[in-house]
């Protein structure tokens, strides 16, 4: 991936993707954030939809996650935005997500142990899926029972056209249903999660419809572990290509930190931004985007930029921390990034401190990686895993 987005790097190119639908693909950082924070470069869901429909025409628009699932903050603008964002802001927070920190090192430490059990064994299913997918749906209060299915739902929703539109379509469709009786459940015997409280809060007027909570708890949902799952995944293979970086976060703790920001703009779990279109002529770099345009930022691209990163390409734990845009940039920028943090700094440090000759158990070449435009992450992490401490 990052082969070809380098062949694409200008300030902007226009090309044909993968689905079959002209769009503008932006790959230089400046460029990049200024796409991301234009008003006149919009996310609004209606309005997606009908530029959609008038290029491709309405039979051809091929699976969609239906009403109910589409329309949530991510695709909305101000001031519907303002609105739904401001509901879930506090919950996530650097501060309350603090006090998650104890449960997440006690789940990292149950699946450590588990794993201990192994010689070899695929670190996807076994450590970096479980983690984040526990955490999300304790949050939000998904049943544990229900979470294996919710969770290969999520994952065909987010293949980015290597389904059939039809296995599409029935996933959206089984993930709704799920999660409208997921609401009324919660209506009818609220419990102490996030789910819970927004609905008490729409109960009492705080102006979210029905479909906004279904489409809310869709977002937060898969938007919750589809993405950590990825950084914790491509953070463990760059390590374990860069063992002098290992032995560095090893010996030196206190760099974890720094160390996730530098994974997250290293090789990041968004390749490309979520859609977004102009509703006006927009210039970017030397080009003049015309309204009524498709535009995609390449989050990974701008993050390799050897104008904003020097040596882009090298994987450097010690690095500045900061300025990659791995979480957007601008209003929709990541509500979970503090939660993804927390997260990412448990699992990788008790991984490394646990495993200390942790080893790849395939050749690279075997690697592959999920079939997404949006997801940029391993179908499997087959490691062998020496002896534990
Ligand atoms: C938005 C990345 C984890 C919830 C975004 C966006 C990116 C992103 C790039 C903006 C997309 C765009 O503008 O098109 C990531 C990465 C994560 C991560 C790399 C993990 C490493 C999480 C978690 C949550 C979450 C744990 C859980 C709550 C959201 C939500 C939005 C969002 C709700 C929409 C915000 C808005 O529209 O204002 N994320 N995310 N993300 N993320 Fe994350």
């Amino acid at each position: 991936t990052h082969e070809w987005l380098a062949e694409q790097r200008g300030p902007v190119c226009p090309v044909h993707t993968a689905w079959g639908w002209p769009s503008y693909l932006i790959t230089g950082y400046e460029d990049a954030r200024a796409a991301l924070t234009d008003p006149r470069v919009s996310k609004n869901n209606q309005g997606a939809h009908e530029l959609m429909a008038a290029k491709l025409g309405e039979e051809n628009l091929g699976a969609g996650f239906g009403e109910l699932l589409s329309a949530n903050m991510l695709n909305s603008d101000p001031p519907d935005h303002t609105r739904l964002r401001k509901l879930v802001n506090k919950a996530f927070t650097s501060r309350t997500v603090a006090r998650l920190r104890p449960r997440v090192e006690e789940i990292t430490g149950e699946l450590l142990d588990e794993m201990a059990r192994h010689e070899q064994l695929d670190l996807m299913a076994a450590f970096a899926l479980p983690l984040p997918i526990t955490v999300i749906c304790e949050l939000l209060g998904v049943r544990p029972e229900d979470r294996g299915e919710f969770s290969g739902w999520s994952n065909t929703l987010l293949s980015g056209g290597g389904e059939e539109p039809a296995v599409i379509e029935d996933a959206a469709a089984r993930m709704q249903g799920y999660l409208v009786k997921l609401v009324e459940d919660k209506r009818v015997e609220p419990a102490e999660d996030l789910l819970s409280e927004l609905v008490q809060a729409t109960d009492e007027g705080d102006a979210l419809s029905e479909q906004e909570l279904v489409g809310m708890a869709f977002l937060l949902l898969v938007a919750g572990h589809e993405t950590t799952v990825n950084l914790i995944g491509n953070a463990t293979l760059a390590l374990l290509r860069a063992p002098d970086q290992a032995a560095k976060l090893r010996a030196e703790p206190s760099l974890l930190p720094g160390a996730v920001e530098e994974f997250l703009r290293f090789d990041g779990p968004i390749n490309i931004a979520t859609i977004r279109y102009t509703t006006e002529d927009v210039a970017v770099g030397g080009t003049t985007i015309p309204a009524g345009e498709f535009v995609r930022v390449s989050l990974l691209a701008a993050n390799r930029d050897e104008g904003r990163f020097p040596d882009p390409a090298d994987l450097d734990v010690t690095r500045p921390a900061g300025g990659h845009l791995a979480f957007g940039h601008g209003i929709h920028y990541c509500v979970g990034a503090p939660l993804a943090r927390l997260e990412a700094e448990v699992a990788l440090g008790s991984l490394l401190n646990r495993f200390p000759d942790l080893a790849l158990a395939v050749p690279e070449e075997q690697l592959r990686y999920r079939s997404s435009t949006l997801v940029h992450g391993l179908r499997e992490l087959p490691v062998r895993l020496g002896a534990a401490r």
